[in-house]
Formats: structure tokens, sequence, C-alpha cells
């Protein structure tokens, strides 16, 4: 295991901000770990992490960057109507969703295209069009680095929420190194998220007789549409997070601005759009020198060259000023701030 120090972040970072960590080490191999915790036990700051397309980096990070490649898919249990996976952490999630649909393994056909590593899936319970991750996770193996000992999460210890999961509240406290995943061997297309019907129509294909891989190249065409390509454009996704609001909120919201977009989550909870509430405060396309807000999605913030992560923070707080302004509602970031 190669241990390097002042290393730069900028190709580890999807925002692709410049910024230095003063150490860094690439996990490739479980075997590495051995060596690897008690380098980690010296360390107060530590950062574990996947392909960087979850984080803003304010500044330069000061203690030890661990990059979890550990790879390796297997078949764990098969039968006539369902299959357990175990994938490695640092395995590509969509080349993940592509080796699952190839073989006949059903569910996560419209969590296509999300970029990052299969062992960040569960950390913020990654979800799309209509399906999030947790309707698929067995189980998630870890490394705890309280007690350097491998420990095993199923799916009712993960505390799984819109974007949120326990890993979320203890983060850094564990090295996810593999998912198991239940996988049915039927295909059953999850249609109904705005926009999915349309564009299989689109592409003249049938909702009925959609194929997995039909849907899976529907959903990366939807995408993008709507996002940026993180090679081309540095950016981390949604930036907030929607918020969910209380049903009484959400109608004195709607008395003021009738066409505000809401999904409901119960007789008494909705989810109102964060893209929604920016939109409407003018920010789609604004920029100040290279922090910008993306011009086809007002929930995505982008580095368009030279912007550091403390420019694109300021923006962000400049959002979160004006929407509370307009609505009273406190927009919450996705990322990780760090
Ligand atoms: P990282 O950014 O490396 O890490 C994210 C967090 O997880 C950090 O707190 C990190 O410390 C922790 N972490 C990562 N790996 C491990 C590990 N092995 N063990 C312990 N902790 C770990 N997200 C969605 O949910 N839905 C979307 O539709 C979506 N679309 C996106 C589109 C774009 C263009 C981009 C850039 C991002 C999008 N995201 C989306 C966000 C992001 O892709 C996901 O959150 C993804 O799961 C992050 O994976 P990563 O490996 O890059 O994580
Ligand atoms: N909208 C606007 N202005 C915009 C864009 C969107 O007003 O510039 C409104 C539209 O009314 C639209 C609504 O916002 O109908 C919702 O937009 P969209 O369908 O693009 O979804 P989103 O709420 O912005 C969420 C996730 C995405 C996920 C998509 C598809 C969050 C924070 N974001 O975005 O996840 O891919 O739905 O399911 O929940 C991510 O987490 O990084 C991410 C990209």
């Amino acid at each position: 295991m190669g241990l390097n120090n002042h290393v730069s972040m900028k190709h580890f970072n999807s925002f692709a901000v410049c910024a230095d960590a003063d150490q860094l080490a690439v996990l490739s191999s479980a075997e590495q770990l051995p060596e690897l915790l008690p380098v980690l036990a010296k360390h107060q700051k530590r950062l574990i992490l996947g392909g960087g397309s979850n984080i803003l980096l304010t500044s330069d990070f000061r203690g030890l960057v661990v990059i979890n490649q550990l790879k390796g898919i297997r078949i764990l249990e098969d039968d006539t109507d369902s299959v357990v996976v175990e994938a490695g952490a640092g395995e590509n999630w969509h080349a993940f969703v592509c080796w699952c649909i190839e073989n006949g393994f059903h569910g996560l056909e419209n969590l296509s295209l999300i970029p990052g590593t299969v062992g960040a899936s569960p950390i913020q319970n990654i979800g799309a069009y209509g399906v999030e991750i947790e309707d698929f996770i067995e189980s998630v193996l870890a490394v705890d680095l309280h007690s350097n000992k491998q420990v095993k999460f199923q799916k009712h210890d993960c505390d799984f929420a819109y974007r949120d999961s326990i890993f979320k509240h203890r983060l850094d406290r564990y090295i996810i190194t593999a998912v198991r995943f239940r996988l049915s061997r039927l295909f059953s297309p999850v249609l109904e998220y705005s926009g999915v019907k349309e564009k299989l129509l689109e592409l003249q294909l049938h909702p009925r007789s959609v194929t997995a891989q039909q849907l899976s190249r529907a959903i990366c065409e939807l995408r993008r549409l709507k996002l940026p390509d993180p090679s081309l454009i540095g950016n981390a996704g949604s930036f907030f997070k929607n918020p969910l609001v209380s049903t009484r909120k959400y109608l004195s919201l709607k008395a003021d601005h009738p066409s505000i977009p809401m999904h409901r989550i119960s007789d008494t909870e909705c989810k109102i759009s964060a893209a929604w509430l920016i939109d409407q405060c003018g920010f789609k396309g604004f920029r100040i020198g290279d922090a910008g807000v993306y011009a086809h999605h007002a929930l995505v913030l982008v580095n368009y060259g030279k912007a550091s992560g403390g420019q694109l923070w300021q923006l962000a707080r400049t959002i979160q000023d004006a929407v509370e302004n307009m609505s009273g509602i406190v927009l919450v970031p996705e990322p990780r701030i760090l």
C-alpha cells in the first residue's frame, strides 16, 4: 500500500476543485487492511472516499485520505426468483448496474449512470427515478475503525431514509468494504417517475414491453439531458436535498406560489422541489467567476474551471439565504462539505 504526502485532490473530487491532502493512500485489496489500520489510527482527521462525487472540499485536507478501490463481484445465493450479489466497495456503480442487467439480475435499472462507487451507495441511500437503493440492500460489510473489527449491517440496521443512513451520522468511523444486494430474476420496470414513460415513447419503446437494457438506456438519456457530465463540467449532482415540509407549510406556500411542485410523502408530510425554489429565486444560469448554477438545472452547482471550494460554498450560502427569505425553508446541502 503506497502512502503519498501532499497530494492534489483535483482528480479525486467531481467538482474538480483544487485542494491538497496531507496524506493519501489507495486501498486496492483487503490484504492491505492490516497495514492501513495502524496508519489510520495515528490520524485524528481521516476521510474515506470512493469516487469523490458527493463532496465539496472547501480547504486543504489536513489528514489522511483513503481512496477505496476494493474490487470484486460474486454471486452468493442463486434461486429461481432472486440472487444475492456481493460487490466490492470500490466497484464503479454504473459498471455494476450494467453487469447486473447483462446477467438478468433486476432492480437497479433506474439507478443507471449515478457516478461513484458501490461502497458509497448506502451512505446516502442513493436514489433516482422512483427507486432507492435501500430496496435492494441485503447487508453492508465494513471495518469499524473504533475496534478494527469487521462488522456487518443488516438492512434494518442501516436506518435508511431519503438521502440518509446511519453511516451519514458516523462518517469515517467505518470503511465500507462490500455491499450485498438482493436482486430479482423477474424484471418489473418502475416507470411512474415524471418523464420516464415519455422518454420511452420518444425512443419508440413501448412501456409494456420495455426490456431492462432499454429502460437503463432511457434513464441514461434523461440524465444526460438534465445533469452535466462531471468529466466536462465539475459538479456533485444535486447540491441540496429536496426539503420535507409539513402539509400545512406546503399549503401556505401554495397560496403564494400556486405552481409549486410537490410529492406527497404522507397525509402530514410533503417533499418540495429544491430546484423549483432556487429557480424561482432567479439563480438558474447564474455565475460568479467560475462558480455557477447549471443553466439546465437549478439544483446543480458547477465549477466552470477554476472555482475554489470556498467560492462554490459561498454561492451555495447565497442561494440558501435567498430561498429562506422567499419561503422560510432552509435548504440542506446533499454533498459532504469538508
Ligand atoms: P464519495 O463522494 O467518494 O463519498 C461520499 C460520502 O461517502 C463521503 O462522506 C465519504 O466519506 C463516504 N464514503 C465513500 N465511500 C466510502 C466507503 N467505502 N466507506 C465509508 N465511507 C465512504 N446521488 C443520488 O443519490 N442520486 C442521483 O441521481 C445522483 N446523481 C448524481 C449526478 C451527478 C452528475 C453527480 C456528480 C453526482 C450524483 N449523485 C447522485 C451523488 C453521488 O454520485 C452519489 O452520492 C454517490 O453514491 C457518491 O459516490 P462516491 O463513490 O463518489 O462517494
Ligand atoms: N425544476 C425546476 N427548475 C429546474 C429543474 C427542475 O423548477 O431547473 C423542477 C421541475 O418542476 C421538476 C422538479 O423540479 O419537475 C424535479 O426535478 P427533477 O426531476 O430533475 O428532480 P430533482 O428533484 O431536481 C432528484 C434527485 C436527483 C435524481 C432525480 C431523479 C434530490 C436532491 N435529487 O432531483 O438526484 O437524479 O430526482 O430522480 O433528491 C443527486 O442526488 O445528486 C441527484 C442528482
